[in-house]
């Protein structure tokens, strides 16, 4: 036989029919208010209703319990024993259906909802990868992906602008950043096929000082990682053109411009094969990784929370496309 006060086993049969006929979410709000403020004045402040309104839904709610929930006491109210009973029961209430509307909200959230992406220039080559694999799972969810260099990046996180953001490099005062890693970020030398240093081993570094050499623009991540590294062996390249756009920097690599350093992912699409080489030089590939990051206090919507999540999943799946489209990775990834 069932103890019929232990709620945790009644079954919906057991629903009290009076109390759900007679009470209403109004009167438990208005009783709920008084309790809380101990005040009939405060009460009708905070709700935006008159005293005798309250008045006239708490008598109606004592009636339905059939016991007074409140006594005066001089000029103050107190509640009775019934009145904590049913105080206990509100709030325990109000907290599902606030759990149920967040729920709901949530739940829209994922079916119309809104992901805002900023990444920096090169992740062009593979967000849109996870995106076209996001929304097939979140077919009501507009995307929203913006295209810019690490620095504007970074001044649009300050800003608080977009949801999440992809860069190669976290910014210095990290500690303020949540970070994610979601896939390497090799970076390599760059030369057309017909190059003389395609197919040699073991170029030196200095070797690159006697070619021109072209590279992003200031506020770039890879520029900044190319530099540093020519900078920790004491040397300079001899730069002779500036490009914001890594598809252009292949066009003028492909034209005998010079060489250049770009980040593996620019040959997803025509791979091996296409007009392309990567030379074998002392120091590449620049082992990168690369970030979803967002600011620590930043709360993220379900719908970022979500792609967050997928993306991390994802790192596997990118990391094998890498090593598939480029196998001399696997080797130095693992040394
Ligand atoms: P960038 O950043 O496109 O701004 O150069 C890429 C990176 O940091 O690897």
């Amino acid at each position: 036989m069932p103890n019929l006060h232990d709620t945790r086993n009644s079954s919906l049969s057991d629903l009290p029919n009076h109390l759900i006929r007679h009470v209403t979410l109004r009167q438990l709000q208005v009783f709920e208010a008084v309790y809380r403020l101990g005040s009939f004045t405060r009460a009708a402040e905070e709700l935006f209703l008159t005293q005798p309104t309250l008045s006239t839904q708490i008598r109606k709610l004592s009636d339905v319990v059939g016991v007074p929930l409140l006594e005066h006491v001089g000029r103050n109210v107190q509640p009775t024993e019934a009145g904590t009973i049913v105080y206990h029961a509100c709030t325990s209430m109000f907290e599902t259906l606030i759990h149920l509307d967040t729920d709901i909200a949530n739940l829209k959230g994922l079916k119309s909802g809104r992901l805002r992406l900023c990444v920096v220039t090169t992740a062009k080559y593979l967000a849109p990868e996870m995106l076209g694999k996001f929304s097939r799972d979140y077919p009501g969810v507009d995307l929203v992906l913006n295209v810019t260099n690490r620095e504007k990046v970074i001044e649009r996180m300050q800003a608080n602008i977009d949801d999440l953001y992809i860069m190669g490099q976290v910014p210095n005062n990290s500690t303020d950043l949540q970070t994610y890693t979601f896939s390497p970020n090799p970076l390599v030398v760059m030369a057309p096929t017909n190059h003389p240093l395609v197919g040699k081993k073991n170029i030196p570094l200095k070797v690159l000082l006697d070619e021109p050499f072209i590279i992003r623009e200031p506020g770039s991540g890879i520029r900044d990682a190319t530099l540093k590294l020519f900078d920790s062996r004491g040397l300079k390249p001899a730069i002779k053109m500036e490009l914001s756009s890594n598809e252009a920097i292949k066009y003028a690599v492909v034209s005998g411009l010079g060489l250049s350093v770009l980040s593996l992912h620019t040959i997803t699409l025509e791979g091996m094969d296409g007009p392309l080489a990567i030379l074998d030089v002392e120091g590449f590939p620049i082992l990168r990784n690369w970030y979803i990051v967002h600011p620590k206090d930043k709360e993220l919507s379900l719908v970022a929370q979500k792609f967050l999540d997928f993306a991390v999943q994802y790192e596997p799946v990118f990391r094998k496309h890498m090593v598939e489209l480029w196998p001399a990775l696997e080797k130095v990834i693992n040394d």
